[in-house]
């Protein structure tokens, strides 16, 4: 079983809440906050689909939020299946979305 250890507010590791980032999502800038997921950033810029289908091409954003149903996948720095609703995104992150099966 995995533990999860949250950080104490005076752990430095902490992201401050107040400072800001920018991730590039499918070739353009989106701004965000240090502690939000991908998917916050994304819907905080009032994205709510970066997916489709495999079979059909149905759009596809959150869906659970908590990493179960795999709606939210994208590509981050290259990396595909990325689920957007657990990653935390960094400052520089390039987000691709992912459309189908490679
Ligand atoms: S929204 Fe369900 S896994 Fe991300």
């Amino acid at each position: 079983m995995t533990s999860y250890r949250v950080p104490a507010a005076s752990d430095p590791a902490r992201p401050a809440a107040d400072r800001p980032l920018t991730i590039v999502v499918d070739g353009e800038p989106v701004a965000g906050t240090a502690g939000q997921t991908i998917a916050g950033v994304l819907l905080g810029a009032g994205r709510r689909e970066w997916r489709t289908t495999a079979a059909g091409g149905a759009p596809r954003g959150v869906f659970c939020g908590i990493g179960v149903c795999f709606d939210c996948l994208v590509e981050v720095n290259g990396l595909r299946d990325v689920r957007a609703c657990l990653r935390r995104a960094q400052d520089g992150d390039v987000v691709t979305r992912q459309g189908g099966t490679r």
